[in-house]
């Protein structure tokens, strides 16, 4: 029987792009969304993807949405933690909520995503995390302590679940990607982005497919050694 994999803001932007990627690759695939009701509709028509809508930041509601998919697409054996956000701003106008509204959701939004899923890989002896970090949670970003220390965190998350998951056949491993061409980073100011692309040395921002490749890789059965690793996908900008 086909696997199922949830992935978190698997809509739009990269999450779409792992979307995609896992069902071509056979999987049952169900995709989070939290706001944009027109675009979850628009690619549950195009890709015939079940899209469901929660607050990420929300333990009650992730649980519900999550027993609500294992109920209708089936038990999750893969959780492509993606959502994310950001609210840039320089540390000294950094508003208390700003920080808070991107701890809830890139951080807080990771255990509610992988916690009510977790017991269910336990028992089956099975179980792929892949948490969608990024190249600022290893390097820091001017303008972004609230991100990157959220980014930085999932690197931690998935060291110990490594650890904790090994016995149980559960594997925890996070994507650090580079600058992708997505609607987050092309809300960056125009000559900010522009100077970021002088940065990488590949001369160009990443695609979301080069991403989802990586995750359709680590939810596969070859990957099963890969435990607790990072794998950076960012056109040479910046080495661990
Ligand atoms: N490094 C050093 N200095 C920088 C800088 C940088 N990367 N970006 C901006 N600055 C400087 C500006 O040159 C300016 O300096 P001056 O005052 O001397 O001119 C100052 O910082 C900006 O100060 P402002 O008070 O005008 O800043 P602001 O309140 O208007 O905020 C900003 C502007 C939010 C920082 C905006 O420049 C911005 O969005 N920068 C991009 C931040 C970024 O790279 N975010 C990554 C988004 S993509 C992503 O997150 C996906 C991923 O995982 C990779």
């Amino acid at each position: 029987m086909a696997r199922t994999a949830l992935v978190t803001g698997g809509s739009r932007g990269i999450g779409a792009a792992i979307s995609k990627a896992l069902k071509a690759e056979g999987y049952n695939v169900a995709a989070t969304y939290a706001g944009n009701d027109e675009a979850a509709a628009k690619f549950t028509e195009e890709t015939g993807i079940a899209t469901y809508k929660w607050n990420v930041a929300d333990y009650d509601e992730s649980k519900a949405g999550i027993e609500k998919v294992e109920a209708e697409v089936g038990p999750i054996d893969i959780v492509v933690a993606n959502a994310g956000i950001t609210r840039d701003a320089p540390f000294h106008k950094m508003t208390p909520d700003q920080w808070k509204d991107v701890i809830d959701t890139n951080l807080t939004g990771v255990f509610n995503t992988v916690h009510p899923v977790w017991p269910g890989m336990r028992e089956r002896k099975f179980g792929r995390v892949i948490v969608i970090s990024s190249i600022n949670g290893q390097k820091g970003q001017f303008a972004q302590v609230n991100y990157a220390a959220t980014k930085a965190g999932d690197l931690g998350i998935v060291k110990s679940l490594a650890q904790e998951g090994a016995r149980a056949g559960i594997t925890a491993n996070a994507i650090c990607p580079g600058y992708i061409a997505t609607e987050m980073v092309m809300a960056v100011p125009e000559k900010v982005r522009e100077s970021i692309i002088g940065q990488i040395p590949a001369g160009r921002l990443g695609e979301p497919e080069e991403i989802a490749r990586c995750v359709a890789f680590l939810a596969s059965d070859d990957s099963q050694f890969i435990n607790g690793s990072t794998i950076s996908a960012n056109g040479a900008q910046f080495f661990v």
